[in-house]
């Protein structure tokens, strides 16, 4: 799976799935699923890392997360999901040679074969334009970009005619510059289905309704694994519920068993061998 499939998709009308991964579970588990694509989004600084916003993971710990992400995945190489990567904070801001050495060592160093950043401003279009012509292929994002959340917070976007009107410009702005997809977050929908209309390549909306090329999910919202719930992302199971009654069941199990010890009670026996051990 290439960037550009995406671009055929759309063009056959072929809907595209991208769900999020933090590590190799996340990975393995996206990947079983089927999702066409595997982002590595700067969300986990705040699901899985539990920072308030998306702004202190470093490029360091996104790579960390990249590469624990390429080893959950098991599919023959042609049939893996693509990944994406998010350049965080100030990876991409200062100046498109830094953002050239982020993405790069992205790229080089994991299973990653695109980056996402935040926003159209001049800046991050001159960064677009210089990656894309160094071989980094770029997806973009509007909408609600958590990286300015002091600026613009989590609210929803494109409100009024004129935001609107900005974020359709800004998404062509966006292809212009050489982005092969783009994410819209938390928009009216009408927004995103302008937007889809307007542009070649996809849009993948989340929050943004129903009428985009593609849908894409963080993960352990999805699973309802996190404490608090983005309002635009409702959960398909109560996971974080089931997780803790399947554990508490583990742990009282385990007082009862030390309260009234058994007679040879390893459970293991001769041939356990610990789970990375197992065939698959
Ligand atoms: O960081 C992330 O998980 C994202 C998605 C919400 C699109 O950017």
């Amino acid at each position: 799976m290439r960037p550009g499939d995406l671009i055929r998709y759309k063009e056959t009308g072929r809907r595209i799935t991208v769900l999020t991964a933090w590590d190799s579970l996340s990975s393995s588990m996206v990947e079983s699923a089927g999702a066409d694509v595997v982002l590595v989004g700067d969300s986990l600084s705040m699901v899985i890392l539990g920072h308030s916003t998306t702004l202190p993971v470093t490029l360091e710990q996104m790579l960390h997360h990249t590469q624990a992400v390429g080893r959950g995945l098991s599919k023959p190489l042609s049939d893996q999901p693509l990944v994406i990567t998010d350049l965080p904070f100030l990876s991409y801001q200062c100046g498109e040679d830094k953002a050239v050495e982020a993405a790069g060592s992205l790229l080089k160093n994991s299973c990653a074969a695109a980056v996402k950043v935040e926003g159209a401003e001049p800046e991050v279009l001159k960064v677009i334009k210089r990656l894309v012509r160094m071989g980094i292929p770029v997806m973009g994002h509007l909408g609600l970009t958590p990286q300015s959340v002091h600026r613009l917070g989590y609210r929803r976007q494109g409100e009024d005619e004129r935001a609107q009107e900005k974020i359709i410009n800004d998404g062509i702005e966006l292809q212009r510059a050489g982005c092969f997809s783009i994410v819209i977050e938390h928009v009216p929908s009408k927004v995103a289905t302008q937007l889809k209309n307007h542009l070649r390549i996809p849009v993948i909306g989340i929050g943004a309704g129903h009428d985009c090329d593609g849908q894409v999910s963080v993960t352990a919202d999805l699973l309802g694994l996190t404490a608090t719930q983005p309002p635009f992302s409702p959960a398909l199971i109560d996971g974080r519920k089931q997780n803790i009654e399947a554990l508490k069941g583990w742990v009282l199990q385990q007082r009862h068993e030390v309260k009234i010890p058994t007679k040879g009670s390893s459970q293991q026996g001769p041939d356990y061998l610990p789970s990375s051990h197992m065939d698959q």
